[in-house]
């Protein structure tokens, strides 16, 4: 395994490392694709500056500000709005082999779809980092239907460091995608990868 997960007490004492908190924003929606397939959940990430996909969020300092004030002021950046994070919003950390000496803190925010909708716009209109830092916020798809389409094909593309597992934890643990779907589609990916 590439990445080692870590407890946030024991992150938070590591000496000499930088620490990253990046955020899933999701929420339900009823919306149907071609008005027949539920998609049940709305799930965002980010097209980066480099090409890669990701989680909103960036690098904190906790000596200075608490991992969650620390991200809020990352989303104001590239999200163009304040999202308050709280503890309860925390998910997982880990070390990243790709990134020495980083570690990543993963944070999830229910909202409602409205709200989501909202951030979506204000990505685009006010987020002083749109247009180079941030390409454009994206929805995952999460459905797979035959051939590769949805969720395989979404997984097939390059993601930095661990946003990848971070993505298919966090689809399972909150229930968004069952686990045996969340593996049929990485397997898919796989082969689409290959
Ligand atoms: P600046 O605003 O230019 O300072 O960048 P940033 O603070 O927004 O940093 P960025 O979001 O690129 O993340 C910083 C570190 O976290 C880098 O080591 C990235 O490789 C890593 N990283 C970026 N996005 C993600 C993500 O979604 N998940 C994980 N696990 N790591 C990420
Ligand atoms: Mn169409
Ligand atoms: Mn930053
Ligand atoms: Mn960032
Ligand atoms: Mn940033
Ligand atoms: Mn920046």
């Amino acid at each position: 395994m590439a990445y080692k997960q870590i407890s946030r007490k024991e992150a938070l004492s590591l000496e000499g490392y930088k620490h990253a908190c990046h955020v899933m924003l999701y929420g339900d929606t009823d919306a149907k694709l071609f008005g027949r397939i539920p998609l049940k959940h709305v799930v965002l990430m980010q097209m980066r500056f480099d090409g890669l996909l990701g989680f909103p969020g960036g690098l904190v300092n906790p000596s200075k500000e608490s991992l969650e004030c620390g991200l809020s002021r990352e989303l104001s950046e590239e999200l163009g709005m304040a999202l308050a994070v709280s503890p309860e919003n925390y998910f997982s950390s880990c070390l990243s082999h790709s990134a020495p000496k980083v570690v990543a803190h993963f944070f999830t925010k229910k909202m409602t779809e409205a709200e989501l909708w909202e951030v979506e716009k204000a990505a685009v209109s006010a987020a002083p980092d749109h247009g180079h830092e941030v390409m454009g916020m994206v929805r995952v798809p999460l459905f797979s239907m035959k051939s590769d389409s949805g969720l395989p094909s979404f997984l097939s593309h390059s993601f930095i460091s661990n946003s990848r597992s971070q993505l298919l934890s966090a689809l399972q643990i909150l229930g968004l995608v069952s686990q045996e779907d969340v593996e049929a589609a990485v397997r898919k990916a796989d082969s689409i990868r290959k």
